[in-house]
């Protein structure tokens, strides 16, 4: 078990292939990757890399379990157990108070290794996504301070179960996540409306604008986010929300947005 050095970076984008060939993301977020706190590990097979993930620190001082792969050669062999051997380690290490991760509702197995480890379901999501709106217009959108953030955004933690989701990582909604979405510049408010809406990309920023909440005058937030994603160079937008928030969900059908995929699940640990 060892850090994956750039030198072992080959194996690991053909580890992520091999597990799950329709969602590979690791050569975009790599040098990303470098830049946080928790480590990219890889588990080897004498010389050969078998399995990778990633601990995240996020602004909560929670741990974030993600791009868990084990090639699909080596999978019920041990080697995700041993992965999250190493989770645990880096939890203890960095004082999480939290380990959370996010799997598709139907992926048995992650699931299924997450519950060895002491992880319950949290909360169910869907991901809706669309092309750029027609129309857009930013007029009268300005960034939240970090200092406003909580308390503009607190009214809305319930109804989106607790979470904002960009990029499948689901940021639990307190008062240090809001500090650190409003000071990387995701937090926006139109005044005079009383809209309010959490918009950006964790990374990939080319690939999609992810609204993680919006609310007040929604048609207006769309246009303001269509004017992002544009600014961006972002091709779609995406939504990714609780699955109880119904009125969201008529909303964004209305608007022309789909959910392709299968439902998510979070889930988690206090430790
Ligand atoms: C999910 C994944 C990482 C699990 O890794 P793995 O190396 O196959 O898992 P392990 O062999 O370490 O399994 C440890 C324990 O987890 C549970 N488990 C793992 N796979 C399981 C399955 N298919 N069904 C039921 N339980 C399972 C079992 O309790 C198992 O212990 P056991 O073999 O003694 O019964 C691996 O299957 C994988 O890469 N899948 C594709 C990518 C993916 O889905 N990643 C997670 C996305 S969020």
């Amino acid at each position: 078990m060892k850090p994956v050095t750039p030198e072992f970076l080959a194996g690991a984008l053909r580890v992520e292939k091999s597990a799950m060939p329709n969602h590979c993301y690791l050569s975009d977020v790599y040098e990303y990757y470098l830049t946080t706190r928790g480590e990219l590990t890889g588990a080897f097979a004498g010389d050969r890399l078998v399995g990778i993930g990633k601990l995240t620190v996020l602004w909560d001082g929670s741990g974030w379990l993600e791009t868990l792969r084990v090639e699909r050669e080596w999978q019920r062999k041990g080697v995700g157990r041993a992965l999250y051997g190493r989770y645990m380690e880096q939890a203890q290490q960095y004082g999480c108070p939290y380990l959370r991760m996010y799997t598709g509702a139907d992926n048995v197995s992650s699931a299924a290794l997450a519950r060895v480890f002491g992880l319950s379901k949290a909360a169910q999501f869907r991901e809706y996504s669309a092309a750029l709106p027609q129309e857009t217009d930013g007029t009268g959108f300005a960034p939240v301070s970090e200092e406003d953030a909580f308390a503009l955004l607190s009214p809305w933690f319930e109804k989106y179960n607790g979470y904002v989701v960009m990029n499948r990582t689901y940021y639990r909604l307190n008062e240090a996540t809001c500090r650190g979405l409003a000071q990387n510049g995701r937090v926006w408010r139109h005044a005079p409306s009383g809209t309010v809406m959490v918009a950006g990309a964790r990374f990939q920023p080319q690939k999609a604008l992810h609204i993680a909440l919006l609310e007040g005058d929604r048609q207006a937030g769309l246009r303001f986010a269509g004017l992002l994603a544009q600014q961006r160079g972002a091709g779609r937008l995406t939504c990714n929300f609780a699955l109880e928030n119904r009125d969201l969900e008529q909303w964004l059908q209305s608007a022309g947005f789909s959910a392709p995929g299968g439902d998510l699940i979070t889930m988690e640990l206090k430790r």
